[in-house]
């Protein structure tokens, strides 16, 4: 079996699980931006990973632009944001995400990182913004996904963990069931 990881990532979570599948994969990984599908049908199987920006999956756009071509591929798609797992998250997630097309795509959710002070600046002003409304809601109201952004405002926090992608290769491996 081949297969090739598309991964894009703006700090490095998406990244670093890109390298565990690889790992366990011996898939090799390409950045979405620079990778050319000519050379991306050429696998089996393609996985697509990148972290989770206003809900939206970084690359996603390759594969909704190149799905006629990948016909009879086994692909899968990764994500990686600072919430942890949530199935009502994850499903607006795929909702936006994976529709039409890519609606029978497998997604994984997995969490990533949080450093409000090394975002780049347009990251970190339109995060800090999202903290202070946050701020302002009832507690109560706060969904219990939303409450780490809460919690960690300026903290440095690093949630990967290599133990969350088993379930994305069982699956490659043949031996799992097709869920998150
Ligand atoms: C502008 C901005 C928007 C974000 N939006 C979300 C979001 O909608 N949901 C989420 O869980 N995390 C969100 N995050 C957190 C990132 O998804 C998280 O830091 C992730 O680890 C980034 O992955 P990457 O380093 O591979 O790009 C956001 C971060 C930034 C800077």
């Amino acid at each position: 079996m081949n297969g090739i990881i598309l991964c894009q990532s703006k700090y490095g979570a998406s990244r670093r699980y890109a390298e565990w599948i690889a790992e366990e994969t011996g898939f090799r990984i390409t950045e979405t931006k620079k990778a050319d599908i000519k050379e991306v049908a050429k696998y089996d199987v393609i996985i697509l990973g990148g972290g989770v920006y206003a809900s939206s999956i970084t690359g996603i756009a390759f594969l909704k632009k190149n799905i006629g071509a990948l016909a009879g591929k086994k692909i899968y798609v990764f994500c990686c944001g600072a919430a942890p797992y949530d199935e009502e998250l994850v499903e607006g997630i795929r909702k936006r995400n994976l529709s039409g097309a890519l609606s029978d795509i497998p997604l994984f959710y997995y969490q990533g990182m949080w450093d409000l002070n090394g975002m780049k600046f347009a990251d970190r002003t339109m995060c800090k913004m999202y903290v202070k409304m946050l701020s302002k809601k009832d507690p109560s109201e706060i969904k219990a996904w939303e409450r780490p952004f809460f919690e960690a405002r300026d903290k440095k926090c690093d949630w990967t963990d290599k133990k969350f992608i088993a379930p994305l290769i069982e699956m490659i491996k043949g031996k799992g069931e097709e869920k998150c």
